[in-house]
């Protein structure tokens, strides 16, 4: 028989996730809790299983119990669990928030449950998000062995890629996907803002910055950043960099540090590989601030 998942906070996250274990077979959605009684009914109907209820005392035993709240409930829902003396004799509880490991969960660390932390790394909305979108997404586990054996089936069941971490630090490494996901969509918007400034039809800006991100993506995969970098900065290109500078300071000045320290980021990487002569390297470093 399939183990059963209960859900507390099926929204975005944890109802596409509970969409693609229902395909699968997986695994069989329990009870479903979600803050309002309207909102668990709607997420029912979206993973198209489960059965809503309206407190915990109404929730049966499940073999899984997901914590798909909002990062900041996390930690006072599990300790309702804990208060509420919800049977969880044996189960696996875990959570998706990238920002947190096991410690959010301590309150449930008594013996009697498994804990894990897992985090999809991929934007998880309730747009159909298919068995195919979601393939080869990186999923970073983190608990005791025990908890990881138990966590795995669900991840490869729809297709994840099972990446097991241990006691990584969460602000550090939150702070590092954040970036790579949302300042690259920002630096893209702002890019496309300079763009049509610069006269450019909208969609030929739009042409251009979705193709360069594109071979951006092909370049960086095949070979890194630091073996696959070039521009004005590597080569040294010091007049090219200050006609930036100059372009930006006239048409969007309020845009000139966030150039400045993109730049830098570039020059630290230069650096590193030894790019620059010490005459360039001093002239970038007037430009663009240490
Ligand atoms: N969405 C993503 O792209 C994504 C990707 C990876 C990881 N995550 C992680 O997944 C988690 C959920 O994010 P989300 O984007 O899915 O958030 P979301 O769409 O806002 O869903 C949160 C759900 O939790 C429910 N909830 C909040 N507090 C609750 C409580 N005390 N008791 C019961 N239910 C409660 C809400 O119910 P109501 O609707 O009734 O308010 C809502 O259904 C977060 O930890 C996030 O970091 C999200």
């Amino acid at each position: 028989m399939a183990s059963k998942i209960n859900i507390i906070g099926c929204g975005q996250a944890a109802g596409s996730l509970a969409r693609l274990w229902v395909e699968t077979g997986a695994v069989n959605v329990g009870c479903v809790l979600n803050r309002s009684e309207s909102s668990t009914r709607a997420a029912v109907g979206r993973v198209g299983a489960g059965k809503p209820v309206t407190a915990f005392s109404d929730m049966e035993a499940a073999d899984f119990w997901l914590i798909g709240t909002n990062d900041d409930q996390i930690k006072p829902v599990a300790k309702l669990l804990r208060e509420r003396r919800v049977n969880r004799e044996g189960a696996l509880v875990f959570h998706l928030a990238g920002r947190f490991g096991l410690d959010v969960l301590a309150s449930l660390d008594d013996g009697k449950t498994l804990l894990a932390a897992l985090h999809p790394v991929r934007s998880l909305t309730h747009a159909a998000l298919s068995l195919e979108d979601f393939a080869a997404t990186a999923c970073v586990a983190e608990g005791d062995p025990a908890a990881l054996a138990a966590l795995q089936p669900l991840v490869t069941s729809i297709g994840g890629t099972w990446l097991p971490v241990a006691s990584i630090d969460r602000g550090l490494y939150h702070a590092s996907v954040s970036i790579i996901s949302n300042i690259t969509k920002a630096v893209a918007w702002k890019a496309q803002k300079w763009q049509k400034k610069a006269g450019l039809p909208e969609e030929t800006a739009a042409t251009v910055t979705h193709q360069l991100l594109a071979s951006t993506m092909d370049d960086l995969f095949r070979s890194g950043a630091r073996q696959s970098i070039t521009g004005p900065v590597v080569r040294g290109d010091t007049r090219t960099i200050e006609a930036h500078i100059q372009a930006i300071n006239t048409s969007h000045p309020e845009d000139l540090e966030v150039y400045r320290v993109l730049a830098r980021t570039v020059l630290e990487l230069a650096q590193e590989r030894g790019d620059l002569d010490e005459q360039a390297l001093r002239r970038f470093e007037f430009l663009l601030g240490r």
